[in-house]
Formats: C-alpha cells, structure tokens, sequence
C-alpha cells in the first residue's frame, strides 16, 4: 500500500487571528488541485479554533503544536487531549527540537504524548533528529534510534495501524538555519527509522507509518527531498509561514509522488 504523502506547516510562534484567516483564504484556492496529499497546518492554541473553523469541510487538517499526557488536573498552562479534541484538532506536534531544548522535554515526555495523541485519536507527528555536534560525533543514529525507541517504551506499535502516527526526522542543524540535509543524508536516516519500525510492529506497520523530513525545506529543495523512497513529506517552519511558498511545497508534494 503506498503511503499518502504529507506536507505539514508548523507556524511555530506566529500568526495572530488576522494573520490566520488571510492566510488560510490565501492558501485554499492555491492548492485546490494537489491530489493525493495530506495537508496539516500546526497553529498556535490562540489561533487554532479558528483555524478548525476555516479549515472545515477542506482537506486541510488543523493541528496543535504540543500538549500535555494528563486529562485534566492542575498543571497551570497546559492543554490535554480531550480539550484538543474538543476544539477539533486533527493532529499534533510532539517533541518538536524547540520544545525538547528550550522547554525542557525529554524523550520520556515525548513518548508519553505520543501514546497519548494515539489513544485519543489524534494523529501525532512526533520529531526526533540530532545536533550538529552529535552528527559531526557520528553518533547521528545513535541520538536519533534513542528517540524513536523512548516513543515505543509507551506505545505498543502491535496495537496500532501504521496510520495511526507520523515522525518527523529533523536535523536540528538543520531548523531555521537554510542548511538543508542532503537528500541522500535525509534518506539514510530515514531509510535507517523505518528498518527501526519493523523491530516494533513488524514490516507492514513500517510500511505504512509515514516518515517527513523537517530543516529548511522550500520550494527550490522540495522536489529533491521528496524523491527519496523512504521521504513521505515534510515538516516545513520557515518556509510554510506565507501562504504562496506553503503552497508550491503542497503542490511540489503532491506532483512529486504521483506517479
Ligand atoms: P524550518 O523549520 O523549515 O524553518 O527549518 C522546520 C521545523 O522546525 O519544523
């Protein structure tokens, strides 16, 4: 069965309910004739309700950028599941780089949402990737296969459809910089996390789990990036926050694996 590709926005800390709404009435009749892809757009919790209502009876689907494991209970400024679900999120960002390194998350966190999202029916795109300094080390593998197992300490691929999760390989380097992995690093890698799957829910659950890559992704180096065999998409900050690029990237995605 071939895997939908996926182009994902992370608007990351922008856009105010003005921004969101011109945005969204610029991006729709841009895309109207990509076929065959998934389309995501992570808002900020402020502007993602209305985001759920512009996107209504589209193919694009609004999700979170992060949330936490717990239902309900004192844990002053965090959003949970059932409240994602409420607002009618479709998907979420969990264990994004920035939320890893300058909030603190762990691989444990991280593995806890995903179960999390999974089990409530929210489709999680869960990023792992390695420093600069931990690929010049070779030790890329290492960081990124730790992650990605710290996933499954909590969620039992047996259990689930390959459809039912999403990860997303970005290089940290790689974020915001214009560095862009090759597209044969961002294949290895990939190549490397989905053999990784097999070892969790055996080969058709690998085959079926769609794998994006994120870092600097843009019109000019998407064609590259989703020909590789294992690429299913990509996870796109910079380059999704003005609506135009975001959507040569949808129509870049959908034309690429047409075939
Ligand atoms: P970038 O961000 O496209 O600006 O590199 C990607 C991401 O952080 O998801």
């Amino acid at each position: 069965m071939a895997r939908r590709p996926m182009m994902a926005a992370n608007w990351k800390m922008n856009k105010l309910l003005g921004e969101a709404r011109d945005y969204v009435e610029q991006l729709l009749p841009r895309i109207e004739g990509a076929e065959g892809v998934d389309v995501a757009i992570f808002a900020t919790f402020t502007s993602l309700g209305e985001l759920v209502r512009l996107t209504q009876g589209t193919p694009v689907v609004a999700g979170a950028q992060n949330f936490y494991y717990e239902d309900s209970g004192a844990f002053t400024g965090e959003v949970s599941a059932p409240m994602l679900e409420d607002v009618g999120a479709g998907a979420v960002i969990v264990g994004h780089s920035e939320r890893r390194e300058i909030f603190g998350e762990t691989d444990e966190t991280v593995g806890r949402k995903a179960a999390r999202a999974v089990s409530a029916g929210i489709l999680p795109v869960v990023c792992v990737g390695e420093t600069k300094e931990e690929r010049d080390a070779g030790s890329m593998w290492e960081k990124v296969s730790g992650q990605v197992r710290a996933v499954f300490e909590h969620l039992d691929a047996g259990e689930i459809g390959g459809e039912a999760i999403v990860f997303a390989y970005e290089p940290v380097w790689a974020i915001g910089t214009g560095e862009t992995a090759t597209p044969e690093d961002a294949q290895d890698a990939i190549g490397r996390l989905r053999g990784l799957l097999g070892e969790f829910g055996g080969e058709d659950f690998a085959g079926e789990v769609r794998i994006l890559y994120g870092g600097s992704i843009k019109p000019g180096n998407v064609n590259d990036i989703m020909a590789q065999r294992d690429v299913d998409g990509g996870l796109v900050g910079g380059a999704s926050l003005e609506a135009e690029s975001f959507a040569e990237l949808v129509n870049g995605a959908s034309n690429a694996k047409e075939d």
